[in-house]
Parts: C-alpha cells; sequence; structure tokens
C-alpha cells in the first residue's frame, strides 16, 4: 500500500507541516515531519484539513501522475478561487456580471462574447478567480468530482424571497467541503426585501453571520443597483487571507476542468481551472480520460496566454476529445504517456460499465476509489 511522508502530505495540502505535526499531537501521537505514515492516517488528517483524498489507481500507467509534490520552498500567494451558489433566481449571475462590470480589469474587456464559466477580476491590486454555477445539476456534478475546485463559497440569498431549497442544498455542499461561506444578501433594492429575516433563516440551517455572534461575513447587495460590490470583494479578500492559499508556480500543472464542450470551428475547448503549477503551451495534458497538447490558452476577456498560473481558469485548446466537467487534468511528460493514461481509463470506464451491468460492481469499485 501507498505511504507518504508527512511533510510530502503537508505539501499536497498547501499546509505547513507544523500544523500538520501539532495536530497529531493533539490526537496524541509525537511526529516529525521526515516520518511516514499510513494512508488512513493521511486520509484522516487531510479530511481534517478540509481536503478531499483521492487515492490513485495502483497501477502502472498512473504512476507519476497527480503525484507530483509541491516543494515548500516554491510555494507562493495564489488567488482565491470563490464559488457562486444559491437558490434559482436568486441573482448569482447577475451578482458576477455587476462585479465585472466594476473591476478595472474587466472594465477594459470590452464585448467579446464569453461562453466561459470562470472569470478573474482584480480588486485593490489583488485578483480574485470566480466560478459561476448556472445550474444547480452542473453545480452538484463539479462538487462531487472536482471538489478541491473552490476556496470560499458565496451563498447568494434574495432579500424578498429568503432562504430556500437549494440555499440549504448549497449550505450543506460548502459545509460537506469544508469550504468557508460569506453570504451575499442579494436585491436589497427591492420593496419586499428583508435583510434581517435571511439572517435569522440562515441561523437555523447554522449558517451565524457576525451581527448575530457568528464568524460568517455577510454583506447586503444589489447586483441591480451595484449596491455595496465592493464591501463583498474585501470581505472575499479578508476570508482568503485568513486561509493563506498557497501553490507552487514552478511545477507542472494541475487542476480540474469547470466545463468542455466541441466547438465547430475549434474543437473540443475545455474551460479549466489551474491549481497548482503552470499550465503552458505545449503542454501535453491528461483531463480525465482524454488527452492532448496545448495548442493555445485564452483568458475570459478572450486574451491569448503563453502561460497560466496557479489559480486561473483558462480555455485550453488542443484536447483531441472532450473531457466532462469536474475531471481532474494534469501535465504529463511524452505524448505516449497521455495516450497509455487515456486509454487506460476509457478501458477502466468500460470495463467499469459492463460490470455495473453485470451487477459484480465491488471489485472493480475497490480498483477505482
Ligand atoms: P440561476 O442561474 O437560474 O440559478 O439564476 P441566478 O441566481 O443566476 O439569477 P440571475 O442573475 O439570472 O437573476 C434572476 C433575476 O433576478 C433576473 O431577472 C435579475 O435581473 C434579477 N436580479 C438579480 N439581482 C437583482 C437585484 O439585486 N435586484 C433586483 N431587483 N433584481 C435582481
Ligand atoms: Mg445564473
Amino acid at each position: 500500500p501507498e505511504t507518504i511522508s508527512i511533510q510530502e502530505l503537508a505539501n499536497r495540502m498547501s499546509e505547513r507541516s507544523v500544523d500538520v505535526i501539532k495536530f497529531l499531537m493533539q490526537q496524541g501521537q509525537m511526529m516529525k515531519p521526515g516520518d511516514i505514515i499510513e494512508p488512513d492516517l493521511a486520509e484522516l488528517i487531510a479530511s481534517e484539513f478540509g481536503h478531499t483524498v483521492r487515492r490513485v489507481a495502483e497501477s502502472d500507467v498512473e504512476e507519476g501522475i497527480f503525484n507530483v509534490a509541491d516543494n515548500v520552498e516554491n510555494l507562493v500567494p495564489r488567488p482565491p478561487v470563490v464559488t457562486i451558489m444559491g437558490h434559482v433566481d436568486h441573482g448569482k449571475t447577475s451578482l458576477l456580471d455587476a462585479i465585472r462590470k466594476t473591476s478595472v480589469v474587466s472594465g477594459e474587456a470590452g464585448g467579446i462574447t464569453q461562453h466561459i464559466g470562470a472569470y478573474q477580476v482584480e480588486q485593490g491590486g489583488q485578483k480574485i478567480t470566480f466560478i459561476d454555477t448556472p445550474g444547480h445539476a452542473a453545480f452538484t456534478a463539479m462538487r462531487a468530482r472536482g471538489a478541491q475546485a473552490t476556496d470560499i463559497a458565496i451563498l447568494v440569498v434574495a432579500a424578498d424571497d429568503s432562504v430556500m431549497p437549494q440555499t440549504i442544498e448549497s449550505i450543506n455542499h460548502a459545509k460537506s467541503a469544508g469550504v468557508p461561506i460569506i453570504v451575499a444578501i442579494n436585491k436589497i433594492d427591492k420593496p419586499g426585501a428583508d435583510a434581517s429575516k435571511v439572517r435569522n433563516a440562515l441561523l437555523q440551517h447554522e449558517v451565524f453571520v457576525e451581527s448575530m455572534g457568528g464568524e460568517v461575513l455577510d454583506v447586503e447587495v444589489s447586483a441591480l443597483k451595484g449596491t455595496n460590490l465592493d464591501k463583498l470583494l474585501d470581505a472575499i479578500l479578508l476570508q482568503s487571507e485568513i486561509l493563506e492559499l498557497k501553490a507552487d508556480p514552478t511545477r507542472t500543472a494541475e487542476g480540474v476542468v469547470i466545463e468542455a464542450q466541441l466547438d465547430k470551428g475549434r474543437g473540443p475547448v475545455a474551460t479549466v481551472l489551474v491549481q497548482t503549477g503552470t499550465l503552458k503551451i505545449g503542454d501535453i495534458v491528461v483531463a480525465g480520460d482524454e488527452w492532448g497538447r496545448v495548442r493555445a490558452l485564452i483568458t475570459d476577456k478572450g486574451a491569448q496566454l503563453k502561460e497560466a498560473l496557479p489559480s486561473m481558469p483558462v480555455e485550453v485548446l488542443g484536447m483531441q476529445g472532450t473531457p466532462l466537467a469536474g475531471d481532474r487534468f494534469a501535465v504529463v511528460e511524452s505524448e505516449s504517456k497521455a495516450r497509455e493514461i487515456a486509454e487506460y481509463r476509457q478501458r477502466v470506464a468500460r470495463e467499469k460499465q459492463v460490470a455495473k451491468s453485470a451487477g459484480q460492481r465491488g471489485s472493480l469499485e475497490q480498483m477505482m476509489s
């Protein structure tokens, strides 16, 4: 079975090893950074630090992929990745649109068609990455598979509608992923708006905002009028400072597919979020069971990049096929390696499908988990 040192586990989680050791101490275990621990303990630690563990399949072809550790010395601050969530029609997309308009950088954009669901804006010289969640189903899929994509969740609640079923679902998603919530009480311009009713309703779902004696930041906004957007952005930066988000831009890129589609003219287009490392033109990537060589990197503003840094959302052109939203991606060293991994995964996926219909799920699920 796979083992890992405390230091390496801390690196992969972008945490400090002293914090991991402190946690172990609280559990009554005295350990050093170099100590090797069992997978079960590693998993426990990871979940304690709010990470989702994905044990890599024990196969030769998978070896090396998703296994490159960040080097602590190379860790530098990265922008927060913020997912906007909430009940249907509470104004998630409107809020994001309004934020992008007021942001200096996106103000320079100028009428380019943007079908990418992820954006980067700048506030006071600091970048923030936003992911819109267009429909609830899409969001769930992304949550389930790309669990590490989000640092902060913005819970949008319309002040005239208060807490609704998908608000509650969103709260539960954020909580189970260990992601801090910032509440945006939207539509305060509306005659029927009642922000304190929202705060009280949130209380019942164990979201304790500051004015109720809790620690969750909340901001009253109007996406329509552009009210308090700066306050919301400041709350995000404040929250992100606490999280001390870091990544290693010197290593090969890894991340998650936000969305992907087959474009008539451009072929498969994958919108990916680079989570660590730097993604470059010419890199060979594997995403889910597809692979490709990066031909172009395009920002949400339509700009062509030579490389994409950690926390940056980009469109990737050059994939051989269309990966799925939520698929992990990583850069590999050669085309043959990429092909091998993709083919292996396609075969496993087929076998899994066959096994499923044959009703012998156990052994194969073990292999994949
Ligand atoms: P889904 O993606 O379908 O879940 O909806 P959404 O949460 O993205 O809501 P969207 O931004 O599409 O807004 C829904 C409706 O609310 C639109 O008609 C918006 O114009 C309106 N709306 C959004 N924000 C505000 C606001 O601050 N004030 C008022 N009065 N209306 C708003
Ligand atoms: Mg929307």
